[in-house]
């Protein structure tokens, strides 16, 4: 079988190091998991005012681009010791309409990075809490929190290192055995 994954990279910067982090994930991965990468910079906050029978059309494509995959890998830095507002947003806007969440039941995997060495782990959790309530099966182990980011990848945006590319391989092979467990597809 093969898998569809969303990627949700929480940084919109455009040299972003946790995009690169995310595109190793996906480059290492086996051949059963396919990723498509979800644009979150161009989601007008959520408000529930807006949130009619035609909510702006970033929203709704979100919501159908999560509705129509097997499980999601969240990849982030962290902002002052939490997930960065524009992954809360995506988060919150494909929550609602109350009871209709596009999250709900899939699996999902949360990798943190940051350029120095405490590597996201106060925006690692924080993502978690929220997947719970959300229903989403998160993996536990292994866990990801990557540090040094910004000594990881050389100009092509390959990983340099054989232990980093071992262990981000590892992940994401746990990730497609965990959403081979865990799809409800
Ligand atoms: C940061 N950064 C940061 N880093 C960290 O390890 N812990 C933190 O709490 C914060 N807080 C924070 C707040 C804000 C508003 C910004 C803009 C940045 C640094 C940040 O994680 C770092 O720049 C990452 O490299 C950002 O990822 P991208 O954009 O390279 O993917």
């Amino acid at each position: 079988d093969t898998f569809e994954i969303a990627v949700l990279v929480g940084s919109l910067r455009e040299g972003s190091l946790t995009r690169k982090l995310a595109e190793a994930l996906a480059d290492l991965a086996p051949a059963t998991l396919r990723f498509k990468f979800i644009e979150i910079g161009d989601l007008a906050l959520y408000n529930p005012d807006l949130d009619t029978d035609t909510p702006p059309a970033p929203w709704a494509r979100l919501r159908a681009e999560i509705a129509a995959v097997d499980g999601v890998l969240f990849v982030t830095p962290e902002y002052n010791r939490s997930v960065p507002a524009a992954l809360k947003n995506a988060i919150d806007i494909a929550s609602r309409p109350y009871g209709a969440s596009v999250w709900s039941g899939k699996p999902a995997a949360v990798v943190s990075g940051s350029g120095g060495a405490l590597a996201g782990f106060g925006a690692n959790h924080h993502l978690r809490q929220m997947l719970v309530v959300l229903d989403m099966p998160v993996m536990g182990q292994p866990e990801a929190y990557i540090g040094n980011l910004g000594s990881l990848f050389d100009d092509q945006g390959k990983v340099t290192s054989d232990e980093t590319r071992a262990f981000l391989t590892g992940i994401s092979a746990a990730f497609a055995a965990w959403v081979a467990r865990h799809t409800t597809a």
